[in-house]
């Protein structure tokens, strides 16, 4: 028989064809990673920063798909020479039938943050006994407000108070036990030879003088780990997020306020809010559109409802026309009506959610016939931003809606590997359009995971707890993550107050009234909000609604250089009080206080309280309402009312505030007043530049910087950005 006759018959030709698609299918790894076949040495990649190798790493993980590549410029800037503050002969690594651990050192009295986005957990190391340790399970959740470590953004990054902090490249749901499990040693220490009684006492008598950090991987027969040197914690952090691509910087107008419309609403009344909304001279710069836009939901067609939304373009120009920036709601799973899903089939995994595809976003293919789309439906009309909603999952549900952990994907991905990365990939498929246009965009997701700080969208959650909210804001720095504790009904005046005061100081000014048809401050119930029952004090509520976004806005040139220092250095713009004051134990379980910013500490209140303790870290404090000054290392009563939350600007601070605009403009000029707090104030430095392009990280960019010496000031301006003034500097007020 002639050769080529044995080449084709059927079974050879689909083990060609068979070959041939496993050749196609290459999932994406824009950034690349270094293959390293070293051992458990630890070998330094970048100043203060060292991976050890173990065992087989699987192929799909954080570091495989990365956002951005290592900023390595802003790593060398950092104090270097650091030496390894892990002693590497002490971590051990096992294989075992069910995956892989290691155990990392740790000290007695150490305590462990971040692993991703928290609401319920703060210091790791905590459990009802007190520090005896805890286990971290880091699963994607929808609904995340419980202790085992569920998250809609489960990180495998941890910070120590030791100053340090170790990365754990894995997309598996991987459990952190931060030191409450005792592997036998070959000497043992004894705790205590006195009995002990109490249940207390039991439980701390498991606490050895050196406790154990046990990481435990199922399935993957490797990792690398990252290491990175302090020697603050911050500076680990700072590393961490460098090494991810370092911080994002959101378009001028990312940091005023968004409003989300009712999801019923067509063009029509859609426009009548909108407009509604400016005649109540509400400041408000985004405008979210929630799923009624699509002709089916859910799963998402990706088509406009041609009965709600009869002209597209003429809503957006109208809606344009009220100088609203867009932003419109979708989830991935696509539906059977889509016009993309037969070629998105192949490209999907083998269960449906909502009956829609799931699209393996690790592919270029499924990126590619998915953006197709929205590149018809929503960025060929220049909408500035999406929502990314429902890619996060249900560890423990009964009842979970997403595709289950057995699912396989093109790439090879399996179920959980696809759930732990989906809202990075997401995010990622989503950025690309506004990265090839060099435009910046400011959009929400609700699950992400590690090295996630370069993608300019900030987390959200529908589980609505405000107290939550807050530690939720006090966590997501150590991981370089950003959080929208949005705001929509409430349970009573105070309680809305409270919870917007919390969003007003956090990384998006969200108000979140997708399920109500009037404004939140026309009426905060629910049902009746739904039949248009307004609050008879509703002009006195709006008016002080427009007192607090107003606020907002006078922060913007001041949170704005905050997210710039994000980008070029990794200091997150919003952190736990333990990151600015290490030294100071106290700081070390504070997770209802934060940091603006460099001098702004914010101590939410909750409704129901007429007042609260607020601790102040050493130094001078002045109240930001009364002026008064306050020393420091000290705890205070505060009894604000329902309008004024709790904020403290450090002494020496210099603290720009503008005269709030309603909305943000090609052309906004900042009014700016330098408030001089406290004795010698500090420089400060204004970041200016076009407000929506990527020009700034190529050098397009003005630094202004403030200088205050006795009666002296100045501003001096310099750079490359020859565009419109984005601050005239109005005056300088002693605070
Ligand atoms: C939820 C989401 C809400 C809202 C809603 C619309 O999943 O968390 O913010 O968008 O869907 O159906």
């Amino acid at each position: 028989m002639p050769l080529f006759q044995t080449w084709l018959n059927p079974a050879t030709a689909i083990r060609l064809l068979l070959l041939c698609v496993a050749l196609w299918v290459t999932p994406i790894a824009v950034h690349g990673k270094e293959s390293d076949s070293s051992t458990n040495q630890a070998k330094p990649i970048a100043p203060g920063i060292w991976r050890l190798h173990f065992g087989n790493p699987e192929r799909f993980t954080p570091t495989f798909f990365r956002s951005a590549d290592m900023d390595k410029v802003g790593l060398k800037k950092m104090a270097s020479g650091q030496t390894m503050p892990v002693d590497a002969a002490k971590i051990s690594f096992q294989v075992s039938d069910r995956g892989c651990s290691l155990q990392l050192p740790m000290t007695s009295s150490e305590s462990i943050y971040g692993f991703g986005l928290h609401t319920e957990l703060f210091d790791m190391t905590r459990s009802e006994h007190g520090q005896t340790g805890r286990r971290v399970s880091l699963k994607p959740s929808d609904s995340p407000e419980n202790e085992l470590g569920e998250s809609h953004a489960p990180a495998p990054f941890y910070v120590s108070s030791e100053g340090y902090g170790i990365f754990v490249d894995t997309a598996r749901f991987a459990s952190f036990h931060t030191g409450n499990v005792a592997p036998v040693r070959k000497t043992m220490e004894t705790t205590s030879s006195e009995a002990q009684t109490s249940t207390a006492e039991l439980y701390r008598a498991r606490i050895q003088r050196a406790k154990t950090m046990l990481v435990d991987v199922p399935t993957a027969k490797g990792v690398d780990v990252y290491v990175f040197a302090g020697p603050t914690m911050l500076e680990a952090v700072e590393r961490y997020i460098l090494f991810s691509g370092g911080g994002t910087v959101p378009p001028l107008w990312g940091l005023g306020v968004q409003y989300r419309g009712y999801t019923k609403y067509g063009a029509a009344e859609t426009l009548a809010l909108a407009a509604r909304i400016r005649a109540a001279r509400m400041p408000c710069d985004a405008w979210g559109v929630e799923p009624g836009w699509q002709s089916k939901v859910y799963s998402s067609s990706f088509v406009w409802d041609t009965n709600r939304f009869p002209d597209p373009n003429g809503f957006l120009q109208e809606m344009r026309a009220m100088q609203y920036k867009m932003n419109f709601w979708e989830h991935a799973f696509t539906h059977p009506t889509s016009p993309i899903y037969d070629e998105l089939k192949p490209w999907s995994g083998d269960y449906l959610v909502w009956n829609g595809l799931v699209p393996d976003f690790s592919t270029t293919q499924a990126r590619r016939i998915f953006l197709k789309q929205n590149d018809s439906a929503l960025f060929n009309r220049k909408v500035e931003s999406v929502k990314l909603d429902e890619c996060d999952y249900q560890p423990e549900s009964a009842t979970p809606w997403s595709f289950p952990l057995a699912a396989k994907f093109p790439s090879g991905m399996d179920g959980e590997v696809m759930h732990s990365l989906f809202g990075l990939l997401y995010q990622q498929t989503m950025w690309e359009p506004y990265q090839k246009k060099n435009m910046r965009t400011w959009g929400l997701v609700r699950n992400s995971h590690a090295l996630a700080s370069p993608l300019p969208y900030v987390l959200y959650s529908d589980s609505y707890d405000a107290r939550c909210y807050t530690r939720g804001l006090a966590n997501a720095g150590f991981s370089g993550l950003l959080w929208a504790p949005e705001v929509r009904t409430a349970g009573s005046i105070a309680d809305f107050y409270r919870r917007l005061e919390t969003v007003i100081f956090s990384h998006d000014a969200l108000i979140n009234a997708w399920f109500i048809p009037n404004p939140p401050w026309d009426q905060v119930d629910r049902k009746k909000n739904e039949h248009s029952e307004f609050m008879p004090d509703r002009q006195a509520v709006a008016d002080n609604v427009r007192q607090l976004l107003r606020l907002r806005m006078s922060f913007i040139p001041y949170f704005y250089t905050a997210f710039n220092e994000y980008h070029s250095t990794g200091k997150p713009p919003i952190r736990a009080l333990i990151l600015d004051w290490p030294a100071d134990a106290k700081t070390r379980q504070i997770d209802d206080e934060f940091m603006f910013g460099d001098s702004l500490l914010v101590a939410p209140m909750f409704a129901g309280e007429t007042n609260r303790a607020v601790y102040l870290p050493p130094g001078s404090w002045y109240d930001f309402w009364t002026h008064a000054r306050i020393t420091g290392e000290n705890t205070i009563e505060v009894t604000n009312s329902v309008e004024q939350i709790p904020l403290f600007v450090k002494n020496g601070a210099l603290l720009p505030l503008a005269e709030p605009v309603e909305f943000v403009k090609p052309d906004t000029c900042f009014d700016v007043t330098v408030n001089m707090v406290g004795e010698r104030p500090a420089d400060f430095t204004l970041y200016e530049d076009d407000g929506v392009s990527t020009a700034f990280a190529r050098g397009e960019q003005n630094q202004i910087k403030l200088r205050a010496n006795g009666d002296k000031h100045s501003a001096q301006r310099s750079g490359n950005y020859r565009g419109p003034e984005r601050y005239k500097i109005n005056g300088w007020k002693t605070f």
